[in-house]
């Protein structure tokens, strides 16, 4: 066989460098001309026929089909195509043939290209059971994580993530909510001395956070309401579908308000984020593959007193038990199983209210009516359960200096805290959200470690 050489026939028109996302150039159909493109990406599917090569081209905009056909399919570099080749092609964008499909209604039909980076084989073999969604639990799967990130479903996830992310900080500026960026290494607790990480901090003590909430607290007097995203970190000791030990938390602090005004805000973000997210096209797209049956849930999203959900689980049919396996009783935590049971059947968002100050964190203010209550929410989510845990917090210095002691806290560590009771103190409320949790909700992900980029949880630091 002789040796094939390519070489751009410089009697066509100039090739416009493209990414596949962009929709704007001209398709060619029959004698009309279509524009000629130079694009650059790798090959995600590869099929060679006897009259032509038809690849499916990703750059991380789409998908684009192009064909080759003649000598373009007899050289040595077309022999070793395989899925990962890296590779620009020139060629003219057309149509697709009546009858034929391929994303966008187009292809490429390609005139030249270039192979920037070969790729063995085998890469094959990871990326296809990939998209026939092999288990996310699997180690090997989890080991080959940046491999597995080229894949359909686990790139489709990571869009609607950023999206997810984008439409956050936009409803938030809408709603004039000041961003801020609250540290990392801590020297308090907000959720409790068992999930803290704590490490050596130049000789100190010292932890990474769990909750930027306290800090939160201290920039409303003068910002006013405020947000950040960020990192918290939990050295969760179970192995859940659910938890990670790194995990993004959206946060927001609101001051001047009432518990309802907190509900209601809550839900207001909620739907916000939603419209955004299904106003873009493309991530509209993104989410109908991934969970085709998703619909913005209707306002107002269902409340439920804790005391009525211990009722209303003892009244299912068998009732559904808790942890030691006894009826709930007022006071016990309503499990991770019970929760996503009562939020499967009744199968809308729930907004999980004033839960036993005992099984609360000890900030949480009292509601009036009933001291054994907290003014807290948990919205439950269909499919995932919890998605965020917010409350008012205690307005009173000297219940706040009771609640420290209660919990055997160090009271000096927490000075800069209490001294937002000392210096004009407010009814002020608010919330954090699992970011990981709320995009395992919308693309009806089985675990949340799928909704992060390289997920840490217990027994995982790699890669
Ligand atoms: O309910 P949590 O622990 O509440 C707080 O941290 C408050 N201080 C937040 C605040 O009021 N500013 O956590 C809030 C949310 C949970 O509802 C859940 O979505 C998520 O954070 N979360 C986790 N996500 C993944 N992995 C974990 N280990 C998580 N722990 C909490």
């Amino acid at each position: 066989a002789k040796k094939i050489i390519l070489t751009e026939d410089t009697s066509l028109p100039a090739a416009v460098k493209i990414l596949i996302g962009d929709k704007d150039v001209t398709l060619g159909e029959g004698e009309v001309k279509g524009t000629r493109v130079k694009v650059s990406g790798r090959i995600h599917r590869l099929r060679q026929q006897k009259q032509a090569t038809f690849l499916t081209l990703i750059d991380g905009y789409g998908h684009l089909q192009c064909v080759l056909a003649g000598d373009l399919t007899r050289t040595y570099d077309a022999l070793l195509f395989a899925q990962g080749t890296s590779l620009t092609l020139y060629g003219e964008m057309r149509k697709v043939p009546e009858g034929q499909s391929a994303p966008d209604n187009r292809e490429l039909h390609v005139d030249y290209y270039r192979v920037i980076g070969k790729s063995p084989s085998d890469a094959d073999a990871i990326t296809n059971r990939v998209s026939a969604q092999q288990d996310q639990w699997d180690a090997q799967m989890l080991d080959n994580r940046h491999l597995v990130l080229r894949g359909d479903t686990a790139s489709s996830v990571m869009k609607v993530r950023s999206a997810v992310e984008w439409a956050f900080a936009k409803a938030y500026r809408e709603l004039k909510f000041t961003k801020i960026s609250p540290p990392a290494f801590v020297q308090t607790q907000v959720e409790g001395g068992s999930t803290l990480f704590g490490l050596d901090y130049y000789g100190e003590r010292a932890y990474l956070t769990q909750s930027s909430q306290l800090y939160l607290e201290t920039a409303i007097p003068s910002l006013g309401n405020v947000y950040c995203i960020e990192k918290s970190f939990r050295a969760e000791k179970s192995l859940t579908r659910r938890h990670l030990s790194e995990y993004t938390h959206v946060e927001a602090e609101l001051d001047f308000i009432e518990f309802e005004d907190l509900l209601v805000h809550l839900e207001e973000m909620i739907s916000r984020v939603i419209t955004t997210l299904l106003e873009d096209k493309e991530i509209a797209g993104y989410i109908k593959e991934l969970n085709p049956e998703f619909k913005v849930p209707s306002r107002p999203f269902k409340r439920m007193r804790y005391s009525d959900a211990i009722d209303w689980l003892n009244a299912q049919d068998p009732p559904i038990l808790n942890e030691e396996g006894n009826p709930h009783v007022f006071g016990d935590d309503i499990a991770e199983a019970a929760e996503r049971r009562m939020t499967d059947i009744i199968n809308l968002p729930i907004f999980l209210t004033h839960f036993p100050a005992e099984i609360k964190s000890f900030y949480m203010k009292k509601e009036e009516a009933d001291l054994r209550c907290t003014e807290s929410v948990d919205v439950l989510m269909p499919g995932v359960g919890e998605i965020v845990g917010g409350s008012m917090r205690m307005e009173d210095y000297d219940e706040l200096i009771g609640a420290y002691k209660r919990e055997g806290m160090s009271i000096d560590d927490y000075y800069w805290y209490t001294e937002q009771r000392k210096y004009g103190t407010s009814p002020h409320g608010g919330y954090g959200l699992g970011l990981e949790r709320f995009v395992a909700w919308i693309c009806k992900q089985h675990s949340i470690r799928t909704c992060c980029l390289y997920p840490r949880f217990m027994g995982r630091c790699k890669p």
